[in-house]
Order: C-alpha cells, then sequence, then structure tokens
C-alpha cells in the first residue's frame, strides 16, 4: 500500500520536443547525427508536479501509517524475544546423542528466524515511516565547491535539523517509543555468549595432564621408571601415566611431552627455590620448543645441552635450561619431580608455566 500517487507523464510527452543533443536551449540549432541526419528533439520535462500523499493531506491517514510503523518495530521486538527465548530454552547440554542433532536443528531455526525477523522488521518499519510519514519534498541542489560557503553550512545545519523535526521524533512518541523498544532488546544480542563459537578455551592452554603424584612413564612403551635404574648421562623421553585414556589423546600428549636427564647432581647449578625439582641429579623439562614447538629432543650428553633441530635453540640442562643459542624467547618450562613409595618417578605437580611458544597471555595460568 503506497500513498504515492503517480500523475503519469502529462499529456502529449510523445509530442514533446527537445533541444537534442549537444542543445541546451530552444536558440541552438537542430543537433544532427553523424550522416548529417536531423535527430529528434523533445522538450525538457522539467519537474513533475508534486503530488502528495495521503498522509500529508489526511490527519487519519497520517496516524494510521504511524501505527503500521509502529507495529513493524513491535514485530522485531517479538524476533528479538524470539532470539532469546531459543537461545535459553533450546538446550544442547546433557542431551541424548540421538537427539542433539534435532536439538541443534530447532536452536539454529528459532536463532535465524528470532534474529531475522527483528532486522527485517526494524528495516521495513524504518522504510516504511520514511516514504509515507517522513517529508518528501522535492528539492532542487546546485552542484557547488566542494567547501560550502559559511552561509550554505549554516544553511544545512537548519535544514538537518528541519527534518529532523520532520522526522517527528519529538512529535511521533509512538513511533519513537516503539523504534526504542525494538533497538534496545536487539542491543543485548551483543552482550549474549556466542556458545555457537564454541567454548572458551579456559585453562587447556596452560594446564597439562601432570599433576601431584603423577608416574612418568616412558614414550611410547608406557613403562612406569624406576628412579635408581637412570644411569648417568640417561635420557628418557616421557608422558604421564594414564595419559591414553583422556580425552583428546593426541593434544595431552602434545603438550604433556618431557625430557628426563640425569646428570651428576654437582652439576646442576639449581636455582635455590627449584633445588626440590629434581632428584639425586634427574631433571625433567618439557620437551615443546619454546620457540614455535618443535619437539626439543636432541641431547648432547658431555655438554648438558638440549638442542632444538628446527631452528637450532640450545638450552642448557645445567642451569634450568636457560636458552643460550637461537631464536627460543625463553627456558623449557621444568617439570617438579619426586619419586614414590616404590622408588618410581613422579611429578610433585604440573608445569608451573605454560609450554610451548611464548604468547601474550603467558604470565596468566
Ligand atoms: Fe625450536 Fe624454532 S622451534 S628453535
Amino acid at each position: 500500500m503506497s500513498d504515492q500517487q503517480y500523475t503519469g507523464p502529462g499529456p502529449g510527452i510523445d509530442q514533446r520536443q527537445t533541444t537534442g543533443a549537444g542543445a541546451t536551449g530552444g536558440e541552438a540549432g537542430p543537433a544532427h547525427d553523424a550522416s548529417g541526419k536531423e535527430l529528434a528533439r523533445y522538450e525538457n520535462p522539467g519537474i513533475l508536479p508534486h503530488v502528495y500523499r495521503r498522509s500529508d493531506i489526511d490527519p487519519k491517514a497520517a496516524k494510521r501509517r504511524e501505527r503500521e510503523v509502529a507495529t513493524l518495530f513491535g514485530l522485531s521486538t517479538l524476533g528479538t524475544l524470539l532470539f532469546i527465548v531459543g537461545y535459553f530454552a533450546v538446550k544442547l547440554e546433557d542431551v541424548p546423542a540421538e537427539d542433539l542433532l534435532d536439538r541443534v536443528g530447532l536452536s539454529t531455526r528459532l536463532l535465524g528466524v528470532g534474529l531475522g525477523i527483528a532486522l527485517f522488521m526494524i528495516g521495513a518499519g524504518a522504510i516504511h515511516w520514511a516514504k509515507t510519514l517522513m517529508p518528501d519534498d522535492e528539492v532542487v541542489n546546485e552542484r557547488k565547491p566542494m567547501r560550502s560557503s559559511e552561509e550554505d553550512r549554516t544553511e544545512a545545519v537548519a535544514a538537518l535539523k528541519e527534518g529532523a523535526g520532520g522526522a517527528g521524533l519529538g512529535r511521533r512518541k509512538l513511533i519513537r517509543n516503539s523504534l526504542l523498544g525494538a533497538l534496545a532488546p536487539l542491543g543485548l544480542l551483543a552482550i549474549i555468549p556466542l556458545r555457537d563459537l564454541g567454548p572458551l578455551p579456559g585453562s587447556v592452554r596452560t594446564r597439562t595432564a601432570w599433576g601431584p603424584g603423577k608416574r612418568l612413564v616412558t614414550d611410547p612403551v608406557g613403562e612406569p621408571i624406576l628412579a635408581a635404574e637412570i644411569p648417568i648421562g640417561g635420557v628418557i623421553h616421557v608422558l604421564p601415566e594414564g595419559i591414553e585414556e583422556t580425552e583428546h589423546v593426541l593434544e595431552e600428549k602434545a603438550k604433556a611431552t618431557a625430557i628426563v636427564m640425569r646428570l651428576e647432581p654437582d652439576e646442576l647449578k639449581e636455582d635455590p627455590d627449584r633445588a626440590d625439582w629434581s632428584y639425586n641429579g634427574i631433571v625433567a623439562y618439557s620437551k615443546v620448543c619454546t620457540h614455535v614447538g618443535c619437539p626439543v629432543g636432541l641431547y648432547e650428553q658431555q655438554t648438558h645441552h638440549l638442542l632444538c633441530p628446527c631452528h637450532q635453540s640450545t638450552f642448557d640442562v645445567t642451569e634450568h635450561c636457560k636458552v643460550i643459542f637461537g631464536p627460543a624467547g625463553r627456558p623449557l618450562p621444568q617439570l617438579p619431580l619426586d619419586v614414590d613409595d616404590e622408588g618410581y618417578l613422579v611429578s610433585r605437580d604440573d608445569f608451573q608455566e605454560p609450554v610451548g611458544p611464548s604468547y601474550w597471555e603467558r604470565g596468566e595460568r
């Protein structure tokens, strides 16, 4: 339904004469094409007479249009509510596996339909408002230099104010309020946690499968390790016992992989804070290079250096694996060690800092 009444091209438009190509006034002669033939001439039709909409001249019609706009904004509000209800009412947790796909489908449909209605109705309401109630006077605006004169600028500000007044936000309280009512809950959507982007990572990047009393087992055989059986100069690649039973085995292995070495105890220059992290010269460090994460698996027995094969970062095992060469930015994290009642090596705790490459939240654990 539109209030726009089109009056047609006007009488005799087919017979209108114009000045033809290249001519702008009646004084100019007829234009010709390349072969010299005179071109048809049409008169400049100018601006058609302005046609008032019904809502411009009939206050009752204006009121009807106002209610229609408010209805569209109200439908938008309902769409937003549908989205919110769909988000919270359709639970995706604790659902039997056979029902999960149906549940996800229902949730997706409710969210999509709700948001679609909310956005579409706001757009439709705004368009209907502009076409039926906002001023539609035709104005001629001459092309001007880029920067308008001060006088024009002042006029523009006045025109803007007049336009704002014409939109009737102050007068048409029903529209204003229903629009605010539609926009406000829409804004709420921005603060709803978007579970569909996946769960937040939590501590998954900073924790590994190591923990208090966890036995060290050989990688890949899975044998526990008697501390007394490791010779001086010995090297063992290790993982935490039970890692095969974790939910994401490969990811957990990639984070927890470590290397155990035994030195003469007096070769270790230990930080007093970490004096009890080694056991009889046995130390364990993360095998994930702190440069970009390659496995640091090359141990030089004579120099007690650990070497990363990717970019040659070199770590000094005698000094808590501090970097002595290469691009790595920090030492390898140390795994605190102990032995259990049967003499098997166990971890006292998890690594005390995130393993692997440095990243901006490394301090938050
Ligand atoms: Fe180890 Fe680059 S990944 S030095």
